[in-house]
């Protein structure tokens, strides 16, 4: 199994429609014990019954992935209880909705910087936090989440698209920042799924039926096709890959017309 003995933290768990839920399926088929965060103290039972098929797993509440305190506090409590960890999977994003609806040009410098805040500067800090708190193994692996709206225009993907774009420059300093230490950094890039996030995006439907025509092999991905990808990149499989951004959307990036 490709994630014998890891123990991983995925970031962003909500629901069984998650890419984080498709994430900790394969991960946890491959071995690995899991840690979770998810948003809203309230959720908690919710996060507890939805996690619960994953033994030996335990989720905690983040409630700001931005916010550096709170991320230094969660991160404390999760080694205090667990120890080192193996690997991180950030699966965080928000825009304001009026920003996903309007035109992009529109955007506010608030809708602006909350994007970059909450979907690009979250993963540096969930980095920078991890290792400021001595948290990650050697050979420890970071994964996160864009979406090709980082290099071509998606009508509605607007902000979104530029807080995707600094996400995965990110990947690229992070991975020279952290390749002295052994440790990687690399992004899956999902083709589009109906979760709660993109039903923020307008149109999405259509996006949906545009990849099933128009991708190589003419479908849709799964939650879970994501999810083996990320366990790819979190084991030592993929051992020489840092800095990449890998796309798992059924061929579609490559496609001109
Ligand atoms: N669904 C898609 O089509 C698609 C495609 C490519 C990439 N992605 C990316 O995958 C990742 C996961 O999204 P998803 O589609 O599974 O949707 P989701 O709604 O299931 O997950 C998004 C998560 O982000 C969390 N979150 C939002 N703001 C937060 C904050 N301030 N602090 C902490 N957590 C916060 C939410 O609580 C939720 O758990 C995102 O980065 C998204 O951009 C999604």
């Amino acid at each position: 199994m490709l994630l014998e003995n890891k123990k991983i933290l995925i970031m962003g768990i909500r629901n069984k429609w998650s890419i984080a839920y498709g994430v900790a399926k394969s991960a946890y088929e491959n071995g690995a014990k899991l840690l979770f965060t998810y948003m809203g103290e309230e959720n908690k039972d919710k996060i507890k019954e939805l996690i619960s098929e994953f033994k030996g797993s335990k989720a905690y509440v983040l409630d700001g992935a931005s916010e550096d305190e709170l991320v230094k506090e969660t991160f404390t409590k999760i080694k205090n209880e667990n120890g080192k960890i193996d690997g991180i999977v950030h699966a965080i994003a928000h825009a304001n909705t009026e920003d996903l609806h309007n035109d992009f040009i529109l955007t506010s410098k608030e809708g602006f910087s909350h994007a970059n805040d909450v979907s690009a500067y979250s993963f540096v800090l969930a980095a920078r936090t991890a290792q400021e708190l001595d948290m990650l193994n050697e050979n420890a692996s970071l994964v996160t989440l864009t979406y090709h709206g980082s290099t071509k225009v998606l009508d509605g993907y607007n902000v979104m698209g530029v807080a995707k774009a600094a996400l995965e420059a990110s990947v690229r300093y992070l991975a020279d920042n952290l390749g002295k230490k052994e440790i990687r950094v690399n992004a899956v890039s999902a083709g589009p799924i109906k979760t709660l996030s993109a039903k923020g995006i307008k149109d999405f439907s259509s996006i949906l039926t545009v990849v099933e025509e128009k991708s190589p092999l003419h479908r849709n991905v799964t939650t879970t096709q994501v999810g083996n990808v990320a366990t790819f990149l979190l084991s030592s499989m993929s051992d020489a890959i840092t800095g990449q951004v890998i796309y798992a959307d059924s061929g579609y990036n490559i496609m001109g017309v």
